[in-house]
């Protein structure tokens, strides 16, 4: 039986195909159990410390939330209000919080503060959004696309747009879970080299192919999935001008789905531009799931707390 009580969520990486999968299916039961008004509570007592250093509407609710729905307690804490603003180390807080809460989820700029404060704390952390990854949102995307298409083996997602911290984490689900996975992105906005050498990797062992290039009709042809997030990431609003130029033939639009199999799923994490990354036929059109991906933000992240709290 998989156990991971005590581990840190910080990158998919980290975990094997069937300790992902293991999250996936606990996910879609805690989900049937919510729906079915069944309590399920495994966290009394327990407390969860959110560390905000960007926005957030989803991941913020969903943890809040989910953990009182196991029982248990979340409190926010915002960078500016806690003493790291004003330069208190990260081994320090660690260390401190440690000493209240059974867990910490951060959302942060720099992927190594999350590594830093996961060494130094004493209770699991989990990885809320870096500019590297957001494997919390991965996990529930995978659980979206298993619940609507009922497998994940052998299934293409093409991911069109930034190589961003979203494509990361999702290729590197993709790897584990066996998905076949297409990214086009405008050169010079290619996905991270040392986490495609790992997802290559990773996607061989499970017979699952990568592809990665420049044009997008490429990456759609025959796709299950379509994947697209913002041009321009929390930290980068400083680039929005010249990449709504570098990125002008990348949009996400009904021209485009057209390569795609007819009963192809529109993903997007959320929040989305309409009319830059995607049109508003597609992201309001009927293929689209982005508020499922939402919903079950809530549902991963409890299986996510469940198992490692
Ligand atoms: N998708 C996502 O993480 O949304 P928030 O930024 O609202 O948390
Ligand atoms: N790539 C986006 C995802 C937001 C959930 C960002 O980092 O801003």
């Amino acid at each position: 039986a998989v156990q991971l009580r005590g581990r840190d969520f910080i990158g998919l990486v980290d975990y094997a195909p069937e300790e992902i999968q293991y999250l996936i299916e606990l996910a879609v039961e805690l989900k049937r159990k919510h729906k079915a008004g069944e309590a399920y509570q495994p966290l009394k007592g327990k407390t969860l410390g959110m560390i905000f250093e960007k926005s957030s509407t989803r991941t913020r609710v969903s943890f809040e939330v989910g953990m009182y729905q196991l029982g248990g307690h979340a409190l926010f804490l915002s960078k500016n209000d806690l003493q790291i603003g004003r330069g208190e180390s990260i081994h320090d807080t660690a260390q401190t919080l440690s000493r209240y809460l059974d867990g910490i989820m951060i959302r942060t700029f720099a992927h190594r503060t999350v590594i830093e404060l996961a060494r130094a704390a004493t209770v699991p952390v989990i990885n809320g959004l870096t500019d590297l990854s957001h494997p919390c949102q991965a996990l529930a995307d995978y659980q979206t696309i298993y619940e609507k298409k009922g497998r994940l083996q052998g299934l293409k997602v093409a991911y069109i747009g930034d190589g961003n911290n979203m494509v990361h984490s999702l290729l590197m689900g993709a790897a584990k879970l066996g998905v076949n996975f297409a990214v086009a992105t405008p050169a010079g906005y290619e996905p991270d080299e040392e986490v495609l050498r790992q997802c290559k990797e990773s996607a061989a062992k499970a017979g699952a192919t990568i592809y990665v290039g420049a044009d997008p009709k490429e990456a759609v042809a025959d796709a299950d999935v379509i994947y697209t997030d913002v041009w321009a990431s929390m930290g980068f609003e400083a680039e929005q001008k010249e990449r709504e130029i570098a990125f002008k033939n990348y949009q996400v639009n009904d021209e485009l789905v057209k390569y795609a199999k007819k009963d192809f799923l529109f993903m997007h994490c959320l929040p989305a531009h309409r009319g830059e990354e995607v049109s508003e036929g597609v992201i309001d059109g009927p293929n689209s799931v982005i508020f499922d991906q939402a919903e079950n933000r809530l549902h991963a992240q409890k299986a996510v707390m469940a198992a490692i709290l």
